[in-house]
């Protein structure tokens, strides 16, 4: 084992002990140019507390830094926040490693973790199971559980450490991001990184998000310390993340166009540049994004801003681009909401692409601004001008 695996003290007797994914391009299916983390905390009281482990292939490298401290054998406490794989991928290789722990999660927690690991010793776990408002005492300091049902998982658990004030929120509020840094004053753009993990894992449970602000509240919560499994740490008004939060689930929107699209002999490509043009034009603030050029992670969040989407696909054998279809897949499951759309694109002969992403977005409950633009083969200047012309139309759109 590393002996020199480095540990950081985050406040009195608690210590990160997880891992940094530092070539971590994708997550599942999502890009993650900046790498990630799987954060995980040992709290060293009159009980001894892991919170969270790490994705499997880090294992070794939890339990080197958890030996830094202690001797794992003697954990009591295996909090699992989240079922998912990410978190848990190493409970059932740390349970063995600390025979006498107990692991604590919510009621819903306990069947994921049978579903995913009945075949890896969940028979011989000792497990606690807690509810929202449920509190452990560990010596000095006290642990209590809020349920999050549905952000992002029906398992999904917050632990509060009540006299410390730190809250260790898994999945919530994290982002992917790669660092030596453990703490967000100490790093360039967080939030921004914070938007793009918000847009891609979180958009779809904005009632959710709303709803926990307010539990918050009524339940008088104080931060000192937002710590998720994911990034790093919230300690300077760690509240400023709870409020980005809030500001993301109401979904508020900026008057910006995003232009989304993807071309094969690229005339979808020119009435989109025209479009742009005419957007320009009128003063509104817009951007152009290939599907096959650009971070479909990046799109996604900069399509949350936008108060107006316009969407180009070629017609390829009936249909609408391949792309496109993967890409309103994507955004019909995220659910973005106050926005207006609009479809245009090129065919050669009976078309289908235009008519076919309408047809999707409308029956995904998005709203289409005015009838989409079909151009045969090559955009001539006439067909630019209607370009231009609706570019102006989608901007006085975007303003309102
Ligand atoms: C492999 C392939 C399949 C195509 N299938 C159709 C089709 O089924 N119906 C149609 O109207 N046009 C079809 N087209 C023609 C394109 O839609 C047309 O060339 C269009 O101008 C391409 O726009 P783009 O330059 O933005 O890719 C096809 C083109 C290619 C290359
Ligand atoms: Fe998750
Ligand atoms: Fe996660």
């Amino acid at each position: 084992m590393d002996n020199d695996l480095q540990t950081v003290q985050i406040s009195e007797g608690i210590y990160w002990v997880g891992a940094i994914d530092w070539n971590l391009r994708d997550f599942h299916g999502y890009e993650t140019p900046k790498g990630g983390s799987y954060n995980t905390y040992l709290i060293i009281d009159e009980k001894i507390t892991l919170i969270d482990t790490v994705k499997a292939p880090f294992f070794e490298e939890m339990l080197g830094r958890i030996s830094q401290i202690v001797d794992p054998s003697k954990i009591d406490y295996i909090v699992s926040n989240h079922v998912e794989m990410d978190h848990s991928s190493s409970l059932p290789a740390m349970m063995e490693a600390s025979p006498k722990a107990k692991l604590v999660c919510s009621a819903k927690g306990k069947k994921g973790l049978y579903e995913h690991y009945r075949e890896m010793g969940f028979e011989k776990w000792d497990i606690q199971v807690v509810k929202t408002g449920d509190e452990i005492s560990i010596g000095k300091k006290t642990m209590q559980f809020i349920e999050v049902v549905m952000l992002h998982w029906p398992d999904s658990m917050h632990t509060y450490l009540k006299e410390d004030r730190i809250l260790f929120s898994n999945d919530a509020f994290g982002q992917h991001i790669a660092t030596s840094e453990r703490f967000e004053d100490q790093v360039e753009g967080v939030m921004e990184d914070a938007q793009i993990y918000y847009a891609n894992i979180l958009m779809p449970f904005g009632k959710q998000v709303l709803g926990y602000a307010e539990k918050v509240k009524q339940m008088g919560l104080k931060f000192d310390m937002i710590v998720p499994a994911h990034g790093v740490i919230w300690r300077k008004e760690p509240e400023r993340i709870i409020e980005s939060y809030v500001k993301w689930a109401n979904a508020e929107t900026k008057p910006q166009v995003l232009i989304v699209y993807d071309t094969m002999w690229n005339s979808t490509e020119i009435m989109a540049k025209e479009i742009l043009e005419g957007v320009q034009s009128a003063g509104v603030d817009v951007k152009l994004r290939n599907l096959r050029n650009n971070d479909w992670s990046k799109i996604t969040t900069e399509l949350m801003d936008a108060s107006v989407v316009a969407i180009g696909s070629p017609t390829l054998n009936n249909g609408m681009f391949f792309t496109v279809a993967g890409f309103l897949s994507y955004i019909k499951g995220l659910r973005p909401k106050n926005k207006k759309f609009f479809v245009f694109g090129s065919y050669g002969w009976g078309g289908g692409a235009v008519k076919g992403v309408e047809k999707e977005l409308i029956e995904s409950g998005f709203e289409i601004s005015e009838p989409g633009l079909q151009v045969n083969f090559r955009p001539f200047e006439e067909d630019r001008a209607k370009c231009r012309e609706i570019g102006k139309r989608l901007a006085s759109l975007a303003k309102e």
